[in-house]
């Protein structure tokens, strides 16, 4: 009798330890949950024998780029004719799958009295470009699942790579970025035209002289009400990646010129993130009334909040479906400041933490308000970037998203036309880029916490701070 207690207690025991087994696990392709973090981690496969990190990396100078386009729908053909305005370039050959987005790059190249570039079209006809000799840079405005693909045939044939956003849809595909361009040693640049734009340039100058103090927390979003926009895309390839994959498929613009304010892989680091997304209103609508679908993947509004290892958070937030005005954000909320782009422009900061010089006689600064509209002025030309000093005028003039687009393009010509590295590498391409399937993660399991994989592999901490390299 004594004993049955314990034979009882032992039963009980095993019992429970038989539940605990039972536990359904949180596992998915590529990732599963660690009960030692508390997180779902995402494989991170080992650096391969020989491959070498791209950090700062610079290849030989090639005094003039020869260029070839693959995807010359709405964005590609814009990128043909900004081209035309940048010293060094040569277009040597344009790829689509419609023959007529090819021949009207061409006529456009002959009306502006340019040499005559090859055309090439079809599905696989991107690798015939690939594998030409005297190509030296191939530059991507293809749909989103066609990016990677065409981009690693690209570095497998000793192309450089620029590749539209994201650069990559899934972790596993940033990965294949990272490794391609390691091993290859080509660079694999994402045309993150955002990072570029006249706000955000001044700003990170002014985050790097320090002027908001430390920068605790940061926003940014693509708020884009794309309800016009969706009958425009080849095949309706857009409408289609929204309605079979959740998360923040378009994360690129908002985040890429907060990851530069806070040194991401250049001293700081993305540790996590937690994601929520409303259902799906009108996306579903207008999959249901333009392709007759019955579910539709992508909520309305996802939002997405980071840690990162400084201990700063990040807000993103993805709408492209509800009538809201155009927003990216753009928020950076420093100890002494904070600058705001959307949908009100302006810098708020504490008395004494701007220069003297910048105030005009009388002028008082009051931590509640945005400063005055002078002071603001006087801001932005004091702290313009050397970039914009350098060539904003021609940028504004060419034009592409009131000239980003163009000093983005003329960054990465000039940065290999002289050997240097270039202002955005394969990482921010892989970092910026997974927060796609990463936040669809978090959301499909309730919101648990993704740690956001090391694309450098240990190497976050060897640079320090974004340079914008010039001769
Ligand atoms: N950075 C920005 O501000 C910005 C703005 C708009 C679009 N984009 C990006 O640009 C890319 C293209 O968008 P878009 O609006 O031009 O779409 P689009 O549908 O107008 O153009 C895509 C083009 O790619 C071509 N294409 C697809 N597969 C191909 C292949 N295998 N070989 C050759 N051509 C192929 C199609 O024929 C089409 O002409 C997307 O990645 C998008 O996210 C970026």
């Amino acid at each position: 009798m004594r004993y049955l207690h314990y034979i009882l207690l032992s039963v009980i025991a095993l019992i429970l330890m038989g539940c605990n087994t039972a536990m359904p696990t949180i596992e998915g392709d590529g990732y599963k949950f660690s009960p030692e973090s508390g997180m779902i981690h995402f494989d991170e496969p080992q650096r391969a024998h020989g491959q070498q990190s791209m950090l700062g990396y610079a290849a030989e100078p090639i005094p003039i780029v020869r260029v070839g386009f693959v995807g010359l729908g709405m964005r590609g053909r814009d990128a043909v004719s900004r081209f035309t305005h940048i010293e060094g370039v040569e277009i040597k050959a344009l790829c689509d799958l419609v023959e007529q987005n090819v021949v009207g790059c061409q006529d456009f190249l002959e009306r502006v009295g340019w040499p005559e570039a090859e055309g090439y079209v079809g599905e696989e006809a991107f690798k015939r470009l690939c594998e030409r000799e005297d190509i030296d840079l191939v530059y991507i405005s293809t749909d989103w699942v066609s990016h990677v693909p065409i981009a690693l045939y690209a570095m497998e044939h000793g192309k450089h790579v620029a590749v539209e956003v994201p650069a990559a849809t899934s972790v596993a595909e940033c990965w294949q970025l990272v490794d391609t361009s390691e091993r290859t040693r080509r660079h694999c640049m994402m045309l993150e035209n955002c990072v570029y734009d006249f706000f955000e340039l001044t700003t990170l100058n002014m985050a790097q002289q320090g002027l908001f103090g430390e920068i605790l927390h940061a926003e940014g979003a693509y708020i884009h009400n794309l309800a016009e926009y969706w009958g425009a895309y080849h095949d309706n390839w857009r409408l289609e990646f929204n309605r079979t994959h959740r998360g923040d498929v378009y994360a690129t613009h908002g985040f890429g010129p907060i990851c530069m304010a806070l040194d991401i892989h250049r001293g700081n680091r993305l540790e996590y993130l937690v994601s929520m997304d409303t259902k799906s209103v009108n996306g579903l609508a207008i999959a249901r009334a333009t392709m007759g679908a019955e579910e539709f993947a992508n909520g309305d509004h996802t939002t997405t909040i980071i840690k990162t290892s400084r201990g700063q958070s990040i807000m993103l937030q993805h709408n492209v479906f509800t009538p809201r005005p155009y927003n990216r954000l753009y928020q950076l909320t420093g100890t002494h400041g904070f600058a705001n782009k959307y949908p009100i422009e302006g810098f708020t900061f504490l008395p004494g933490k701007l220069p003297e010089t910048l105030l005009p006689a009388g002028a008082v600064i009051n931590p509640h308000n945005f400063v005055a509209e002078d002071v603001e002025a006087a801001i932005m030309e004091a702290y313009k970037h050397p970039i914009h000093r350098e060539i904003e005028e021609v940028a504004r003039r060419v034009g592409g998203h009131g000239g980003m687009d163009y000093v983005m393009d003329y960054r990465l010509i000039y940065c290999l036309r002289n050997g240097l590295p270039l202002d955005q590498d394969v990482y921010d391409a892989a970092e910026w880029s997974a927060i796609g399937e990463l936040s669809a993660t978090s959301a499909k399991h309730n919101s648990m916490p993704v740690a956001i994989p090391d694309f450098t592999r240990g190497e976050w901490n060897r640079l320090t701070g974004v340079t914008f390299y010039t001769k």
